[in-house]
């Protein structure tokens, strides 16, 4: 099939990949320059593990290229739209320049039969809205929405094997046209037993936004508990590993720390929390304020425990920062909590040092005042706490005994419970959990 995939960001760019994996001839439309001559050489513009290797063998096979040109998507039957949906400057509620934009910019080359599949993450209610302005000007043309539930860091394996596909037609029928169309985009993965849904727009919409409140809302309910393990004197690790051992609540997402982050979970609570203000829903969605709340009073007690673990105050304390990215095996930094601590504590008179093995360059373009060290071993030298913050398999690989040699003082604050506290206790540390005693 011919398809195009407007959007080239963490989603698109993957997608138009898979898709091409799939057997498909794929156009990739962005309107920024430099990320589709990066990814015209095969480089993804951001660290996705496997994407550069997969780029490089679909763009070989001569079925996927690049371009700005929109007017390139009218040879394809096909249209995805991948573009960002971020929140609003000073608002909860999400920005929908870009899909407004992409939808708009995309009217003037469809034909009779094409389907357009929306794969952003919306406010309920966009896809209805795109679907008339769709049909106004191509009647014969369909708007499907497809929410993608892909995670950074597993990015092509989630794409090309979801857990699901959830098609959202306009009524909500498996007899709508564009089922038939989007079941043969996807036959590989169907032919391999990934389930689908058939479910009106509203339901495709909400499912995603649902997903994500429910993933957020599992993370800080467990850190919910490691504030009342550390009041308490409990261990909110084994707390997790038994109470996730109940399969109805499952033991993954119940990792305590320093709380979620990223280009999504944050910004999709809040502008669904908006989104169901508009709806006269608010209520329904008040939890959601507490979910945040409860995520970003990780942050402020991580920079606490760091103040008591240097013996009550920050000032000209050497401190240094294990992971800047919002999580392992991505260089994504958008709301990253190991940045936003690394920030307050230099604020607070602290001389910090971050390192990472892929989200150095990112973060050195939010947080530019912040001094950055690539090599793990450097970067520690004469510290006086070190803070691991985003759980690199590195960093959970480190030996106590060589780094104590190398730091001033021998202190952790392990803010993602990963390293074995005993281990670095026996070495001589000083180590400090989350929600452990
Ligand atoms: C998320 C959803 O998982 C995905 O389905 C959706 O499509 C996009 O948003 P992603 O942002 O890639 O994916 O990250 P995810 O793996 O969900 O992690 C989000 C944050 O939660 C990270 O900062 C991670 O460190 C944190 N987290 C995760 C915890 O603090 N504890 C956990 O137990 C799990």
């Amino acid at each position: 099939m011919r398809i195009s995939v407007i959007g080239c960001g963490y989603l698109g760019a993957v997608h138009a990949a898979c898709m091409a994996k799939l057997g498909h001839q794929v156009i990739g439309i962005d309107v920024d320059e430099a990320k589709i001559a990066a990814l015209s050489n095969s480089k993804a513009p951001f660290y996705e593990p496997g994407l550069d290797e997969l780029l490089e063998e679909v763009q070989a096979s001569g079925r996927l290229s690049f371009t700005t040109d929109m007017a390139e998507a009218a040879a394809s039957s096909v249209h995805f739209i991948c573009v960002g949906t971020p929140q609003k400057k000073g608002e909860n509620g999400a920005d929908m320049t870009f899909v407004d934009a992409a939808a708009s910019d995309l009217l003037e080359h469809l034909g009779p039969g094409d389907l357009v599949v929306g794969k952003s993450t919306v406010p309920v209610g966009t896809a209805s809205r795109l679907s008339d302005v769709i049909r106004a000007q191509e009647p014969d043309a369909h708007l499907v929405w497809n929410p993608e539930f892909l995670r950074e860091g597993h990015a092509v394996a989630d794409t090309l094997s979801p857990d699901r596909f959830v098609y959202g037609v306009s009524d909500g029928s498996e007899d709508h046209p564009a089922v038939s169309v989007l079941d043969e985009v996807y036959s590989a993965p169907l032919a391999g037993g990934t389930p689908r849904l058939v479910t009106d727009h509203p339901t495709a919409e909400l499912v995603k936004t649902a997903a994500n409140s429910f993933l957020a809302t599992k993370i800080s309910f467990i850190n919910a508990m490691a504030e009342l393990c550390e009041a308490a004197g409990a261990d909110v690790t084994q707390l997790a590993d038994a109470i996730g051992m109940d399969d109805r609540i499952g033991r993954k997402f119940l990792n305590a720390g320093i709380g979620f982050g990223g280009g999504c979970l944050p910004k999709d609570i809040r502008a669904f929390m908006a989104r169901a203000g508009e709806l006269g829903a608010d209520q329904a969605l008040t939890f959601l304020r507490e979910v945040d709340s409860i995520n970003m009073r990780r942050r402020t007690r991580v920079v606490e425990l760091t103040r008591e673990l240097c013996g009550g105050t920050l000032l000209g304390k050497r401190i240094t920062v294990l992971g800047a990215a919002f999580k392992p095996e991505s260089d994504d930094v958008r709301d990253s909590p190991a940045l936003s601590i690394a920030a307050q504590l230099q604020l607070q008179g602290a001389v910090v040092t971050v390192t990472d093995p892929k989200a150095l360059a990112n973060a050195a373009k939010r947080f530019p005042e912040l001094h950055y060290e690539p090599e793990t071993h450097v970067s520690v030298e004469k510290a006086d706490a070190l803070l691991l913050l985003t759980e690199w398999q590195e960093y959970q690989n480190l030996d106590p005994y060589e780094l104590g040699r190398r730091v001033e003082s021998p202190r952790i604050l392990d803010g993602r419970n990963v390293l074995d506290s005993e281990k670095w206790r026996a070495a001589g540390w000083t180590y400090r959990g989350l929600g452990r005693p």
